[in-house]
């Protein structure tokens, strides 16, 4: 254990052995207050033909049926609840970009165990009490901002609650009050580079020592242009909000490896997206969450559509899992190939001549898809530098996913910038029927 044993708190320092004792205990304890509490629970594990008594073992729990963002949302918006209404202290709800939100609540003890993980998340990344930290993710229904304020807060920290958006101000706040904690979705952090640059201020020369990433998929890549604009430290943060928000999961400064599920709460699993089977630690596939101590809404093997893999745990006992790749529904399937944003994100930000600005335009042509990956040049690249970019970044496309995509190199600060989280596929394909 590379950190100072007390800094961690008393679930950090368990043994496997004690780890997974703990898990069972309360995964058998959540299995019995979701069935007990929720109809759609009772009615999902009868039709399975499973009871909470019958999980005797971890292994157990892959003989009970997944749930969907489809059956919270047909349970939309108190269905999923296992407290009474008067329980339920905050409520947060997920965009809701296509069909209906989905609403989530936590009691009291639910909004201080999230806390306690944020706080510990922070620690792991390199946050210590007396911190002073700059909130950048949105405040509102959104998980992110108000999830990493009371962890903050938790920790210790003094928290600056800036939301996210008016850009130039969270410069001056950041040049004025000092933080040395930023935590900001990675693409809004490359927003507020610009930002710097536009007024003068070199990134580097702030008072940030480590920035807390998360809420959408990025790169090791992105990692290292980050770290090497604003001279800080660059770490991954998890979570969503049907699992609880920030804080599901997070990665330790000192080994940047992947990230440490707190599964003394939130247990995983990584399954087959097509048929369902629990897949051997170290194969990618869909991550797959059981609540183990949550009270308003409890939740039993929660499909999160994110991909990645787990992995044993490193600077601490808990697995890892790997940086998310992308998740299912963001995948592009282009004349049968499987492609993510995060391979573009990768191929742009070693294209010399390119800002790590990029945004992907699906099309139709003729009877088939089309893509072309749009990204922006840096100021000093000329027409002959531009026209390199793009003939390298369709190169290595093909070379390194195997399709062809057109790629067209635009100007400086063309493309729309993120405030928090970005959204990179552009879909203009025609729709038939
Ligand atoms: O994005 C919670 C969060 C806020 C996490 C701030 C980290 C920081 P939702 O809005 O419910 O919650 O979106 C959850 O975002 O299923 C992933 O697809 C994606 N996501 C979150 N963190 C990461 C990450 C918040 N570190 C969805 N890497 C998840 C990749 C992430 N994807």
């Amino acid at each position: 254990m590379t950190q100072a044993a007390d800094l961690l708190d008393p679930a950090e320092r368990l043994d496997l052995d004690g780890l997974r004792a703990l898990q069972l205990e309360r995964l058998r304890n959540s299995l019995r207050h979701a069935y007990e509490n929720v109809p759609f629970y009772k009615e999902s594990f009868d039709k399975a033909g499973v009871h909470p008594d019958d999980c005797r073992s971890l292994s157990d729990l892959s003989r009970f049926p997944f749930t969907t963002k489809a059956d919270l949302r047909e349970n939309y918006p108190y269905g999923m609840f296992a407290v009474p209404r008067e329980r339920i202290r905050r409520l947060h709800a997920s965009s809701g970009t296509t069909g209906r939100p989905t609403v989530v609540g936590y009691t009291e003890h639910d909004l201080s165990m999230w806390a306690d993980m944020v706080a510990r998340s922070l620690r792991a990344a390199g946050g210590r009490p007396g911190d002073i930290a700059h909130i950048a993710y949105g405040y509102g229904l959104f998980t992110g901002g108000l999830g990493a304020h009371y962890g903050a807060e938790r920790l210790g920290c003094t928290v600056v609650p800036a939301s996210g958006g008016m850009t130039s101000r969270q410069v001056t706040l950041i040049q004025d009050l000092k933080p040395s904690v930023i935590m900001v979705t990675p693409s809004y952090m490359l927003t507020l580079l610009d930002e710097f640059e536009r007024q003068g201020v070199d990134p580097r020369s702030t008072s940030l020592r480590v920035g807390v990433f998360g809420a959408e998929p990025w790169t090791q890549d992105m990692r290292r242009e980050i770290e090497e604009r604003f001279a800080i430290d660059a770490v991954d943060i998890y979570g969503l909000s049907e699992v609880i928000g920030p804080g599901v999961a997070q990665e330790c400064v000192e080994t940047k490896d992947g990230l440490h599920i707190w599964e003394d709460h939130f247990f995983p699993e990584v399954v087959d997206p097509i048929t369902g089977e629990v897949l051997p630690e170290g194969e990618q596939g869909e991550l797959v969450f059981t609540s183990l101590t949550k009270e308003a809404m409890p939740i039993v093997r929660y499909r999160t559509r994110d991909l990645t893999r787990l992995l044993p745990g490193t600077a601490r006992v808990f697995r890892r899992m790997e940086k998310v790749t992308g998740r299912s529904d963001d995948m592009v399937i282009l004349r049968g190939v499987n492609l993510f944003p995060t391979q573009i994100e990768e191929i742009v930000l070693r294209t010399p001549g390119v800002a790590p600005h990029f945004q992907l335009r699906l099309t139709t042509s003729g009877r088939m898809d089309a893509l072309t990956v749009r990204a922006e040049a840096r100021p000093d690249a000329d027409a002959a530098a531009r026209e390199a970019a793009a003939r390298s970044i369709v190169q290595a496309v093909k070379d390194g996913i195997g399709v062809s995509v057109a790629a067209e190199i635009v100007d400086p600060e063309s493309l729309e910038r993120s405030v928090g989280k970005i959204r990179r596929i552009v879909d203009l394909r025609e729709r038939k029927g």
